[in-house]
């Protein structure tokens, strides 16, 4: 689809003047450095941004600069991420920050290739970085780009498919300002979080509103087609609260997967065939040598995860005989665990067992 001239015009011009009167002021936007773009756009990918600012903003006093990160333990960095959810995003961080301070002499690299080359930057975060830090004309497209651009030019078709995303990333590539690339990607951003949003959209405040296909038919909101959601599936949890001289027992997750790497209580997901305490016995049995363990129910915790509904069948047991603590295993106080790398449903158990 090749956009005339004179629509990419009117489009850039509008929404740059729309963005300078209407922007939000947004600490990352002050002062666009590569490192403080890089972050702020990992953070709000899975995030909205009002919950990742004071995340952003407590990561920079931690880590103000990419060295200082690079020299950071990943724990400590998955500790600062702790509640913000998927967690690959914080060890992609550490990973990519590391790359940047001992192989590329602390530079942010300034071109796409360099950038795709680290852990955790796509197509994305690399051209967010390209046009707001480096004022190259590097085209974006995100979930709010892609309802803003579905609606403005009535695009019917699945937005995810892979003639989808070309068409997309085509639109955006023609559209990005070379004058303003980092202001025009952002407006296009910020339209679609303010005004073009999901399901009741502002057109009366829009800036591009009389160049909208969508809003032409009748039915913005109608673009682009509703996602077929994956299935939510019901997920049954068992985890013990194991207790030991006022300190509780935690456990580290593998690094891959669901709160990778993060400490949490023993637990597991219990199998169809089994009850919860009898699955939890045998884990504990296996995995720390624990048998005859006297557990207690204390009630049930739900949690709702974007694909996942759970429910935990939380048990607590004193322990006479403490296991050693180990890279694996640790016990800490209840009191601390707010200071360490847990999930919001690891707080949400230790509430429930522990009042804490
Ligand atoms: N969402 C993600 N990044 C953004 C940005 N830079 N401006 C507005 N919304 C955003």
């Amino acid at each position: 689809m090749k956009l005339p001239p004179e629509t990419i015009a009117s489009i850039r011009r509008r929404l740059i003047g729309w963005f300078a009167r209407h922007q939000r002021v947004l600490p990352w936007r002050s002062e666009p450095t590569a490192y403080r773009v890089w972050l702020s756009e990992v953070m709000l990918q899975q995030t909205q941004v009002a919950t990742a600012l004071p995340y952003f903003e407590r990561f920079m006093r931690a880590f103000p600069t990419v060295r200082a990160l690079a020299g950071a333990d990943l724990d400590d960095v998955l500790t600062l991420w702790a509640g913000l959810g998927y967690y690959s995003r914080a060890r992609n961080l550490h990973r990519a920050a590391t790359i940047i301070a001992h192989e590329l002499g602390g530079r942010f690299p300034d071109t796409p290739a360099g950038l795709l080359a680290l852990p955790g930057v796509g197509r994305y975060s690399a051209g967010a970085i390209l046009s707001i830090a480096f004022n190259q004309p590097a085209p974006i497209v995100d979930g709010n780009v892609t309802r803003v651009l579905s609606r403005l030019f009535a695009l019917r078709g699945d937005p995810r498919s892979p003639a989808g995303l070309r068409r997309l990333w085509s639109l955006a590539e023609q559209l990005v300002d070379p004058r303003r690339p980092g202001d025009f990607n952002q407006a296009m951003m910020e339209l679609g979080a303010m005004v073009c949003t999901p399901a009741t959209p502002s057109c009366g405040k829009c800036p591009v509103a009389k160049l909208c296909r969508a809003l032409a038919l009748g039915q913005p909101e109608r673009f682009p087609p509703a996602r077929r959601r994956s299935p939510v599936r019901a997920e049954r949890w068992a985890v013990a609260v194991l207790r030991s001289d006022a300190e509780v027992l935690l456990v580290r997750r593998e690094a891959a997967g669901r709160w990778g790497g993060l400490r949490e209580f023993p637990g597991l997901v219990v199998p169809a065939s089994q009850s919860a305490i009898a699955a939890l016995r045998a884990m504990l049995r296996e995995r720390l040598a624990l048998r005859n363990v006297r557990l207690s129910p204390v009630g049930q915790v739900r949690h709702q995860l974007s694909h996942r509904d759970m429910t935990v069948e939380v048990f607590t047991a004193a322990i006479p005989s403490r296991i050693e603590p180990s890279s694996d295993a640790r016990w800490v106080a209840p009191a601390d665990l707010s200071s360490l790398a847990i999930s919001r449903l690891t707080h949400k158990i230790a509430r429930a067992a522990l009042g804490a």
